[in-house]
């Protein structure tokens, strides 16, 4: 037989890996669909005034290996030296176990925010451990999981002072030894809200003439101050009282609950999360249980399932923007979950023994390193420390930074004549002789350990006491454990996770990997440029790439997520008119169908929210936008809408839209949640946008981490440039975020993909993506309508099915989402933009067989509807009522009026790797009247087990 060769290319990574149908299983959706070809889809989806001119053309794509090879070269490029710079960010050892069973384990880092509780009850326990470690250590009533970065999370404190705060105020006190960025993301948070900041010493405050006071602890030059007479101050003057705490210091010291602090905040990154030039890392936020309600950010409570068994869930939602909007207590909506998490196993691992040795054996090194600096003859303040100290060395500063670089030591340069010195975990003798070597010291590194801390602010109260704590540490009870968890989630590891809005799609193992390596992960925020050319060619060929595909000119990574996207954006418009002579304009225009964190956003910017109405159809009601344009015209500062829509549709009129906004003078935010409709066919900044975010955790594959972590960079106008967010560090101000860049360690995912999937790639995902949908919408639209299509009759990226109809009979959407667990998926985006529908996005990332798999669960799940319709079944009988149905409904008494096989594996469900949901549905009403957010005692486990 003659060889007959194959033209298949095994290393396409776009066409083969990235996008899931294959060439065959498309031409048969678009049978379904009953259009003739891919292009003609696009063409009747996809409005042609809206097209981009150019196609995208990065050159050509990477294999997976050519990737490898090119990330390992431009990794090389940074140079990994011992930063004992301090400032917020330290050296830590990832335990191997944590790294490898959460870090980089799909399980983990492929789960979506936990807001289906039922089929995430691993990752909110772990994050409920989270919470109990953060209570503990504080010594505070509540703490939520998580925010940002330590400096966002202190202006968030700020905020929170301000909402809670009996004194009417609008000065607040900023201790002066406040790490750098965050008296700068502080101040930006502050100004556009009218607070007045006032920096001083702890002693200079005036108590009554504030609404709130922030301290750090340690201070950002090693200061260890107990806070407990300002504290008593602010509280008689009815004002709330913020530490911002070192919780490896707490592990030694007394914890800011003992000081009478109302709300502590910090980053919890040295709990076992990587530098990673930055980010990301969990902030932490606790407070006294008073104040609850005013806490921005997501906090696990403890509730029960249908059947009284404990069951997580998230707690106290109605705070959050989805429900009040501009009135929401904050606009975080992606957080830090994943690092959340690992911090969490840290402390599980470790248990308060180890904490405490590796607090103890981090202030020892500490001890012992500014006695050697002493005896030389050095000035080193202050005499008692944690694990940080300053050294005074005048003329020498240069010099002995210089020296210390040459040592593989970065220190910290304070001031014109001062080095600042912070040791960590990872700190050893050699350690020290180096920093000794530097200054000039050779005598050797003596033995022996003390210890000399303020006697006032040792630690007497016991921490991590729980259980989960004390667990037996051995590897073997962790892995399993940490499997356990994992294996009581549906993350898209298991399933597709067709989330309208939320993109969650492929996260290849290959886009991941580099994050793991030291090159790219060992790097403190702060260190000189010349060690980060790596960073600073992936910067700045993303941002390229970035702004080629939107048609911005200018790029800022700064914001680390979508919602601070816009904070960042709306900040920048204001700038902008500010500068203008026109800061007066501080209306903002907002479609009702908008994300909430858009108007929540809009507020922190101390703008007033005017909503649009959307016209019969979905789109933005043209005349009542012209109207309020019209109406507001002299203050009208800017409009923020979405594209496609929030119904999946590609708005013609969206030019006419920025016309009207910019003939009044205002600016065009465009909010790119949406992108992975538009990569390749269209740009927003073509269609009359000024700013808009990307969230790289939907659109450019960073995973979604179970609620983050994720990145909301922005892209602007070249008139926007200069009045982008600059970093302290930097030389500039107006920050948004703790570090320069955000989370830069998450980057190079998007990098990764940009590389591997070249212009062509990039826009071939966006087409499967609009064909993905539309498959499902043809397969569905008998058992449900469709709300919103296009001219043509189909839809963008993602579908809305209307489910409202079926409320006559009682079932509700919440029905149909608890019913597709037992299928094996996670639910589409329940009731937004529209209540009782669901909105799904399948991605172009899943196969045909999942699409039909999902497919034939909701088609099945309509026939259970009709047999309540019919009168079959009531609706309390059906499996829809009883959904999702556990391992414990199987084995006990059935006495249900339908099959055990129906009720337990619907179409969808796998026979042999069916998913078990391991709660009945949560009460949720329950959880909220019965508020417990740290671990429960192990005893209530001992009882729910009987
Ligand atoms: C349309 C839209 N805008 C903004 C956001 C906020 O992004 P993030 O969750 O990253 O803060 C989302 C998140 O789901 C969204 O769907």
């Amino acid at each position: 037989m003659t060889f007959t060769p194959t033209d298949y290319d095994a290393y396409d990574f776009a066409n083969r890996r990235h996008i899931g149908p294959s060439p065959a299983e498309m031409k048969d959706m678009l049978d379904v669909i009953g259009v003739g070809s891919l292009d003609d889809l696009i063409d009747r989806t996809v409005p042609k005034t809206i097209r981009q001119q150019k196609p995208l053309d990065f050159g050509a794509p990477l294999s997976e290996s050519q990737l490898l090879d090119r990330m390992r070269a431009v990794a090389g490029k940074n140079k990994v030296l011992t930063s004992l710079i301090g400032q917020g960010y330290h050296n830590t050892v990832t335990p191997p176990a944590i790294q490898r069973n959460i870090f980089e384990n799909p399980a983990w880092y492929t789960a979506y925010t936990p807001y289906q509780p039922e089929i995430s009850q691993g990752r909110l326990e772990a994050l409920l451990n989270y919470q109990t470690m953060i209570c503990d250590l504080t010594g505070l009533d509540i703490a939520n999981a998580s925010l940002l970065d330590e400096s966002t999370a202190a202006a968030e404190a700020m905020t929170m002072a301000q909402r809670s705060a009996k004194s009417k105020s609008n000065v607040f006190f900023v201790d002066e030894a406040c790490h750098p960025q965050n008296i700068d993301v502080i101040r930006t948070r502050a100004e556009p809200l009218g607070i007045e900041i006032r920096i001083g010493r702890p002693s200079d405050l005036k108590a009554d003439e504030v609404f709130g006071a922030i301290f750090q602890y340690p201070g950002t030059n090693g200061l260890l101050r107990d806070f407990t007479p300002q504290m008593e101050a602010l509280h008689a003057a009815k004002a709330i009282g913020i530490v911002i705490a070192d919780p490896m210091a707490l592990c030694l010291l007394k914890e800011p609950g003992q000081m009478g602090a109302d709300i502590a905040v910090g980053s919890t990154q040295r709990f076992g999360v990587p530098l990673g030039y930055g980010g990301p890392h969990a902030a932490y936020m606790a407070c006294r249980d008073a104040l609850k309600r005013a806490m921005p950010g997501r906090i696990v409570g403890v509730s029960i399932d249908a059947r009284g068994n404990r069951a997580y869930r998230l707690s106290l939602q109605t705070r959050e923007q989805h429900i009040r909007r501009e009135k929401a207590t904050s606009n975080v909506c992606t957080a830090q979950a994943l690092l959340a998490v690992m911090a969490s196993m840290y402390a599980v691992f470790h248990g308060p023994s180890g904490l405490k040795a590796i607090a103890q054996g981090i202030h020892a090194r500490t001890v012992k390193m500014a006695e050697g600096l002493r005896k030389a003859g050095f000035d080193v303040f202050p005499k008692k420390v944690f694990d940080t100290i300053t050294v005074e060395v005048g003329a020498f500063q240069g010099a002995i930074l210089k020296s210390a670089v040459e040592e593989g030591l970065n220190l910290r340069k304070v001031g014109d004549n001062r080095i600042g010195i912070t040791l960590d975990e990872v700190t050893t003798a050699e350690t020290i002789a180096a920093v000794w070597r530097a200054f000039g010291i050779t005598t050797p590194v003596p033995e022996g350990t003390s210890y000399d801390l303020p006697d006032a602010l040792v630690r007497e109260s016991d921490y991590l006491t729980h259980e989960i704590f004390h667990m037996n540490r051995a590897e073997t009870e962790m892995m399993r454990y940490m499997r356990r968890l994992s294996d009581r989630d549906l993350a898209l590891d298991r399933a597709m996770i067709p989330l309208g809005s939320c993109t969650m799609k492929l996260n290849a193992a290959v886009e991941m990997m580099p994050v793991s390596w030291k090159e790219l992960n060992a790097l403190h925020p702060f260190v000189p440029a010349d060690q980060a050319e790596g960073y600073t060619e992936i910067l700045g060929d993303l941002s390229a790439k970035l702004c080629a595909i939107t048609g911005y000119a200018g790029f800022s990574m700064q914001p680390n997520s979508g919602a601070q996207g816009e904070y960042a954006g709306l900040l920048t418009i204001r700038n902008y008119h500010i500068a203008n002579g026109e800061g007066e304009r501080d209306v903002c225009l907002i479609p009702m169908s908008a994300h909430g964190t858009n108007p929540a956003s809009a507020q922190m910017v101390g703008w007033k929210v005017v909503p649009i109405k959307s016209a019969a159809n979905g789109d933005i009601d043209l005349q009542d936008f012209a109207a309020k344009a019209h109406e507001h015209s002299a203050r009208l500062a800017a409009a923020m809408i979405t594209y496609p829509s929030t119904h999946g549709v590609f708005e013609e009129t969206v030019t006419e839209v920025c016309k009207i906004v910019h003939d009044h003078g205002g600016q065009v935010y465009i909010d790119g949640a949406n992108m992975n409709a538009m990569v390749g066919l269209s740009r927003p900044g073509d269609l009359g946008g000024d700013v808009s975010h990307l969230n790289l955790h939907k659109t450019f594959c960073i995973p979604h981490g179970g609620g983050g972590p994720g990145m909301g960079p922005i892209g602007v106008q070249a008139h926007l440039i200069p009045h982008l967010p600059g970093h302290v560090e930097q030389g500039g101000d107006r920050a948004v975020s703790a570090a320069p860049y955000g989370s830069p360690s998450i980057l190079p995912i998007s990098w990764a993909y940009c590389l591997m999937m070249g212009g062509e790639g990039l826009t071939q995902a966006t087409r499967v993506a609009i064909l993905n949908a539309n498959y499902i919408a043809a397969r569905l639209k008998d058992a449900y309508p469709i709300l919103y299509k296009g001219p043509l009759g189909h839809v963008a990226h993602e579908c809305i099915l209307d489910t409202r109809p079926f409320a006559d009979h009682g079932v509700t959407v919440e029905d149909i989402a608890k019913r597709l667990m037992d299928c094996g998926f996670h639910a589409p985006t329940m009731s937004w933009p529209i209540s009782g529908t669901l909105m799904v996005e399948p991605t172009e990332s899943e196969t045909k067989a999942e699409l039909d798999r999902f497919c034939d669960a909701m088609l099945a799940i309509r026939e259970e509807i009709a047999d309540v319709e019919s009168g079959k079944l009531t609706r309390d009988a059906s499996p829809l009522a009883h959904a999702p149905h556990t391992v414990e409904d199987l084995v006990g008494d059935w006495g249900r009026a339908y099959s055990r096989e129906q009720g337990c594996f619907p179409p969808g469900a796998f026979r042999v790797d069916k998913y078990w949901p391991p709660v009945n549905r949560v009460d949720n009403v329950w959880g909220d009247r019965n508020l417990t957010c740290t671990c429960p005692p192990m005893s209530d486990y001992a009882e729910a087990a009987e």
